[in-house]
C-alpha cells in the first residue's frame, strides 16, 4: 500500500499519512507522536495491532485484514463534544462501506457499525485534556474489518464479528481508506452543520429497540437528539439522555 496513492485522491490535502505494518496501538502511537507536536490532520494506519484498544478497556481484534486508523484533530474549541465527533465518524465510516461496496450498513449507538446484524467497525475517540481544562486534541480510531481476517476471528467474537470483503484486495484497500478519509474531513470541516445527523439517526438501529445499559439497567430506546444522545425511557418511565454508555440490543 502507498500512501500517495491514498493522499492524490483526497481533496484536502493538509493530511499527513502514516503508514505501519505492525504497532501495539494506532491511538497510542498517535498519541506519542501529539506530545511530540505533530501536525494536526496526521493520520496513522496500521495492517495490525498487538494491542488494539476497544471502548471499556476491552480488546480490539487487530489481525491483518483489517484497516486500523487513528486521526488526530486539535479542536481549539471548549467542551468539545465527542459523541458528536464519534457519531459523525460512524457516518462517515459507513458511507464508505457503502461506496466501496454497495452493501448499507447500519450504526448501533453510540460507536459501532454493522452488516448483517454482525459488528464491522468499531471506533474509539479519545480526547487528551490540558490542566487548563481545554480540550488539547481528540485522536478517533477507527477499526474496520475489511478483508477476512487471514488466520480468522478469534472464537470469541466470530458469531458476532464480520468484514465487508472476501478476498484481500490492496487496490480496494487504499480506495476505502481513500473514501473515509474524504468523507471524515467533509463532515468534520462543517461540523456545526451536523450534515450527517439524518443519516445517523435513520441509520441507527437501536430505535425503538429494548437495550440494555452498561449490563444493568434495561430501556426503552426512544429516539436519538440532535446532539447524537440516545432517548431512553427507563422502567419507571421516566427518560433520560444518554452521552455515551455501552448500550447492548438483542438483534
Ligand atoms: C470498539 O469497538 O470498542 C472500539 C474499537 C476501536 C478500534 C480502533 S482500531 C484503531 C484504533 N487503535 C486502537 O487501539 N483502537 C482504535
Amino acid at each position: 500500500m502507498k500512501k500517495e496513492n491514498i493522499l492524490k485522491k483526497l481533496k484536502n490535502k493538509n493530511i499527513d499519512i502514516i503508514l505501519l505494518d505492525l504497532v501495539d496501538s494506532t491511538n497510542d502511537y498517535l498519541k506519542q507522536l501529539a506530545k511530540q507536536g505533530v501536525q494536526e490532520n496526521t493520520v496513522v494506519i496500521a495492517n495490525s495491532q498487538t494491542q488494539g484498544k476497544g471502548t471499556r478497556q476491552r480488546k480490539f481484534f487487530s489481525k491483518p485484514g483489517g484497516v486500523y486508523l487513528s486521526i488526530l484533530l486539535k479542536p481549539c474549541l471548549m467542551g468539545f463534544d465527542a459523541t458528536l465527533i464519534t457519531s459523525m465518524t460512524a457516518v462517515a465510516v459507513s458511507d464508505a462501506i457503502e461506496q466501496i461496496s454497495g452493501k448499507k450498513p447500519q450504526i448501533k449507538w453510540v460507536n459501532d457499525i454493522y452488516l448483517d446484524k454482525k459488528k464491522v467497525c468499531g471506533i474509539l475517540c479519545e480526547s487528551v485534556i490540558s490542566s487548563d481544562g481545554k480540550t488539547n486534541y481528540i485522536i478517533v480510531g477507527i477499526g474496520v474489518n475489511l478483508f477476512k481476517p487471514t488466520s480468522d476471528f478469534d472464537d470469541s467474537i466470530k458469531d458476532i464479528a464480520t468484514y465487508v470483503f472476501e478476498e484481500q484486495n490492496q487496490n480496494i484497500r487504499e480506495e476505502f481508506i481513500s473514501l473515509l478519509l474524504e468523507n471524515f474531513f467533509k463532515y468534520y470541516n462543517t461540523l456545526p452543520k451536523k450534515s450527517f445527523f439524518n443519516k445517523y439517526r435513520e441509520c441507527n438501529l437501536v430505535i425503538g429497540k429494548k437495550v440494555l445499559i452498561d449490563s444493568v439497567t434495561e430501556a426503552l430506546a426512544l429516539d436519538i437528539d440532535d446532539d447524537c444522545r440516545l432517548i431512553v425511557e427507563l422502567p419507571d418511565k421516566t427518560k433520560k439522555a444518554l452521552h455515551s454508555g455501552d448500550v447492548t440490543v438483542k438483534l
